[in-house]
């Protein structure tokens, strides 16, 4: 599987440092080809000896060859590799990563690579938790690159807590499902719906929700890495998208919304309702901004077309809906009795009643329901996580 992939590891100042050996060995075990770019103070926890001896290539750590009056060429380095790891990731060489300082030759080697970005971090677990170093761990995921979570443990300060990098042998894993991953979405169009929408009641004034819509933006870019054409419908809200395999049209209210995916539904195979659409709109707008008057206001609002239902009347035997519930009562009830209504393939329910799933949140807890099988359910994890698991559910729905 890993024959003649080409690994750079680059090795930053940690006492995790001594793993990066371990990692090596059992690449080189796997007939990879693995090259070695340090940190200097990578040098003080291990030498640049045992690591060029492991990988049975020289190890490099600054921008002139040793002695020899040459240049180092990052470049080179950096277009060569398969997949650049970077473990150790020391809290230092992310926020240079996340903010393309370049003082360094891993730094530059990094910036110059073209291939799948790997990080797995090791520090102390206040430095870990430090807002700053999560911030540039986003920062990181969002130019598409994979953060290796650190693990809970006992850590080199002799403090307990979460920091300690992860095992090589996991590391390991991770390379091979990299490089092992089937792209189980390839060729399929895919039309997601995300964020919330405003109704507009005069020019400055709205009706709106909280939905931030990074729900649907996880499952976009987890079916763009699939292989799938995604094309992403989404209310207001920020969406910095790392791919070009995903297409964003911003919308505003339902009607545009609605517009929007009647447009592209039918070349769709797969739809997937993440927008809190608003379910009514005011009667009128008004065209200037209205002043205040009396003591109450009455606002008269009408029903918008349910984009999720209007499709499902569309749905043809090669499209799988996918619609989502939130609820805050009778949870699964509400559930499957939007997924017959809306003639949805799957539903996915959050509850308000979950600590950590609903709007806003970088968490969701989920539980899927599918026409013709079991009720799934999930913890407490990441959207992106969550993503996966719903990618799951509607892979094992086209299989049946
Ligand atoms: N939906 C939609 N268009 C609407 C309303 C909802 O496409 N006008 C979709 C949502 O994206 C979601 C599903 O329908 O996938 C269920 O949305 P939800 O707001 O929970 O359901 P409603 O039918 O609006 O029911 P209620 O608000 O009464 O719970």
């Amino acid at each position: 599987m890993l024959k003649g992939k080409k690994i750079l590891l680059g090795v930053c100042g940690s006492i995790a440092a001594y793993k990066s050996a371990l990692l090596i060995r059992l690449l080189v075990k796997a007939d990879c080809d693995v090259k070695v770019v340090m940190t200097s103070s990578a040098k003080s926890f291990i030498t640049p000896l045992t690591l060029s001896t492991l990988s049975k290539n020289p190890v490099v750590s600054s921008f002139e060859k040793d002695d020899q009056g040459q240049w180092e060429n990052h470049v080179e380095l950096g277009l060569w590799a398969d997949l650049m790891i970077l473990a150790p990731a020391s809290a230092n060489s992310i926020a240079k990563m996340a903010h393309g300082l370049c003082d360094n030759l891993l730094m530059a080697t990094y910036l110059s690579a073209k291939c799948p970005v790997m990080i797995a971090p090791a520090m102390d677990l206040d430095m870990y938790k430090h807002p700053s170093t999560c911030t540039n761990l986003k920062t990181l995921q969002s130019y598409g690159h994979q953060v290796l979570d650190a693990e809970h443990g006992e850590l080199a300060s002799g403090l307990i807590g979460e920091g300690r990098m992860a095992e090589p042998e996991e590391l390991f894993n991770h390379i091979t499902a990299h490089f092992s991953k089937k792209k189980r979405f390839e060729g399929q169009r895919v039309l997601i719906t995300a964020g919330p929408t405003y109704e507009k009641i005069d020019p400055v004034r709205f009706i709106g929700n909280h939905s931030s819509g990074k729900m649907g933006l996880a499952l976009a870019h987890a079916m763009a890495d699939e292989g799938a054409q995604v094309q992403l419908i989404a209310g207001p809200g920020n969406y910095e998208l790392v791919t070009d395999a995903i297409s964003l049209i911003q919308v505003s209210s339902a009607d545009e919304m609605y517009e929007a995916v009647a447009k592209s539904y039918d070349e769709t195979n797969i739809a997937i309702f993440a927008a809190a659409v608003a379910d009514y709109k005011p009667v009128s707008q008004a065209v200037e901004k209205i002043k205040k008057a009396g003591q109450s206001m009455t606002i008269e609002l009408v029903k918008n077309k349910d984009i999720a239902a209007e499709m499902g009347k569309r749905k043809g035997t090669h499209q799988i809906n996918v619609g989502f519930a939130l609820e805050t009562e009778k949870e699964e009830q509400y559930a499957k009795e939007k997924m017959s209504k809306k003639n949805f393939d799957l539903i996915v329910l959050n509850s308000l009643n979950d600590n950590g799933a609903g709007f806003s949140v970088d968490t969701n807890k989920i539980t899927i329901f599918s026409v013709d099988q079991k009720p799934k359910y999930f913890e407490l994890k990441s959207k992106q996580k969550v993503a996966n698991d719903i990618l799951n559910c509607i892979h094992e729905k086209i299989q049946s």
